[in-house]
């Protein structure tokens, strides 16, 4: 598919202060090609010049003070407003308030934040004299998802920034930050484009695939494929397809009962479904991977289901038993 027929990733910004790392995430989604757009500015803090920085910009912006609230009333509010701005993604751009529990739970995979260290290293807060003190050659900066624990989650990207003898917290700071506004953006736009990315669905689909009993990886026609059985004699349960005979899908190939369940399933599912060139005629059902919100477990669900189909008795045997616990 064309860049420029893809829907942009909608991101709302959540800040407390000077927002350099918003503006450069603002000015970055306003470049050509940019795979994400910001549909809020939000934060915790009237004060905060950020906000009147991303209204100068024309972006909406919201404010909640978490004074007087619970931390999930404030959180809830906040959560109304990135709803209400129809964010997919929430970007923390030094938003110094930890988030409950629930609230990261379901934005779980779609919370990112920066944190000015090079993660695991010094989580919390006086990340800089922490480095400085401990004689580090260098410093940094990590982006990362957000989890329940405080700056634990999976590091998508980071930048190193040498620390010179003569640094101090404020010398430092300054520079890790020019290292942000580069890092920000580009792990940003990485991670929302990840599901156009091939070798991105491909690793989700082998981990999955690569999970059934007996199963491996083979290659079929020049696409990657999966086998079960004998590396030898094994059959086919799964294709991988990139964008194959001119379709524009990205997709698992998996069979289905026949082709009257195939053609039943494309139409009423023509956005998660497809019939494949080729393989079609056999009872292949293209699973179409990208897409906004592909449900993974469903794709985990039609996988084990074609595994099944091909997969000796012996080995079924083994999966109902595992399936019983
Ligand atoms: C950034 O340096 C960011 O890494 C840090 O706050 C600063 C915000 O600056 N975040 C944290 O410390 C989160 N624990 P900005 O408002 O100029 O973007």
């Amino acid at each position: 598919m064309p860049d420029t027929a893809r829907s942009k990733a909608k991101v709302a910004i959540f800040i407390s202060g000077t927002g350099t790392n918003m503006a450069a995430l603002l000015y970055a989604s306003r470049l050509a090609q940019a795979p994400f757009e910001i549909v809020l500015v939000a934060s915790n803090r009237e004060t905060a010049s950020g906000l009147s920085f991303a209204q100068l910009e024309g972006v909406p912006t919201f404010v909640h003070s978490h004074k007087g609230h619970t931390r999930a009333e404030h959180d809830a509010a906040m959560e109304a407003a990135a709803h209400e701005a129809g964010a997919q993604y929430i970007v923390l751009a030094g938003y110094m308030r930890i988030l409950s529990e629930a609230f990261v739970e379901r934005w779980a995979g779609r919370i990112l934040n920066i944190h000015p260290s090079l993660l695991p290293k010094y989580k919390g807060l006086d990340t800089y004299s922490r480095a400085i003190e401990a004689g580090d050659a260098h410093a940094g900066a990590s982006v990362h998802l957000v989890t329940p624990e405080l700056d634990a989650g999976e590091v998508l990207a980071q930048a190193r920034v040498a620390i010179a003898p003569e640094d101090t917290p404020e010398t430092l700071a300054a520079r890790v930050k020019v290292a942000e506004h580069q890092l920000f953006p580009r792990a940003v736009a990485d991670y929302v484009s990840r599901g156009n990315d091939p070798d991105h669905l491909y690793t989700r689909v082998a981990d999955l695939a690569l999970a059934l009993p007996e199963a491996h990886a083979k290659d079929s026609h020049g696409s990657p494929g999966f086998r079960v059985g004998p590396v030898k004699s094994g059959k086919f349960f799964a294709h991988f397809s990139q964008q194959h005979h001119g379709s524009e899908h990205i997709a698992v190939l998996v069979k289905t009962g026949g082709m009257e369940e195939l053609l039943d399933l494309v139409e009423a599912q023509p956005e998660v479904y497809f019939k494949p060139a080729y393989y079609g005629a056999s009872g292949w059902i293209g699973l179409i991977l990208n897409r906004p919100d592909v449900d993974w477990g469903h794709v985990a669900q039609w996988l084990e289901r074609s595994w099944r189909s091909v997969a000796p008795a012996r080995l079924t045997r083994l999966l109902d038993a595992a399936d019983q616990f």
